[in-house]
């Protein structure tokens, strides 16, 4: 399969991901992670992306097009995927349709996650993730590690991402609802689109979201 996910900034689309990508068997293929391995590799890529991404806007198109590609040219990615933060705006949306279509490909669904602003607040203020993965994610009271800091899976050390900042998180916001919220007419008009509700306990997401693009296949 070929999935989409959509949503606001902290609504989880990155803890869901892992569930949804495991019991689909594609890799989770998320830019703001991708970003996020350059960065902390000081390559080159990740020193242009790190004033957008501290300042909450987005990473210009021709950096950020050309990294979702590569990394869906790879070979685990040839039968299906699931992207997390990509596409994020409607010519990202426009590029990858058009990348899809080269390779005879298209999406099966795009899976919108919704969930109140303030909501989404307190789930960005208590995030931590680990030093050595940005997909390694706990929350202070939703998903705390078993020992305070540390991260679970690998045992690196948990911090607060740079940009979860009260002022940053608004910004996000703003531009969630300005670039990113029109690609979800763009794929309703190709009758993609699924929404569900992004509240209750993890699992019972993960649950939610596995029976609507099972009811969508
Ligand atoms: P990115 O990393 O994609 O960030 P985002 O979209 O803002 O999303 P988040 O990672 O903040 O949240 P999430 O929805 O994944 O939530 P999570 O699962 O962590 O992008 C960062 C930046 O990179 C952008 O601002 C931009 O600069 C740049 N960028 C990335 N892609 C780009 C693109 N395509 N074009 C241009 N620029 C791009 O969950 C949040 C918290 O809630 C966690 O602590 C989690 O434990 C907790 N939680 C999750 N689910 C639940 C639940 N059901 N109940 C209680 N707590 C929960
Ligand atoms: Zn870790």
């Amino acid at each position: 399969m070929r999935i989409v996910l959509v949503g606001p900034p902290g609504a989880g689309k990155g803890t869901q991901a892992a569930f949804l990508a495991q019991n689909l068997a594609i890799p989770h293929i998320s830019t703001g992670d991708l970003f996020r391995a350059n960065i902390s590799q000081g390559t080159e890529l990740g020193l242009k992306a790190k004033s957008y991404m501290d300042a909450g806007n987005l990473v210009p198109d021709e950096v950020t097009i050309g990294m979702a590609k590569d990394r869906m040219a790879q070979a685990d990615a040839a039968n299906g995927f699931l992207l997390d933060g990509f596409p994020r705006n409607v010519s990202q949306a426009e590029a990858l349709d058009d990348a899809l279509k080269l390779d005879g490909q298209e999406l099966d669904a795009v899976l919108d996650l919704e969930v109140p602003e303030d909501e989404v607040v307190k789930r960005i203020a208590g995030r931590r993730i680990c030093r050595n993965d940005s997909s390694h994610v706990f929350h202070v009271a939703y998903k705390q590690p078993q020992t305070e800091g540390v991260c679970d899976i690998c045992g690196g050390e948990l911090y607060q991402r740079g940009d979860d900042t009260e002022e940053t998180v608004r910004r996000r916001l703003e531009v969630y609802h300005s670039e990113t919220e029109p690609i979800i007419d763009h794929y309703r008009a190709q009758g993609l689109v699924v929404t569900i509700s992004a509240l209750g306990s993890v699992s019972e997401v993960t649950e939610r979201a596995m029976a609507a693009l099972r009811k969508d296949d």
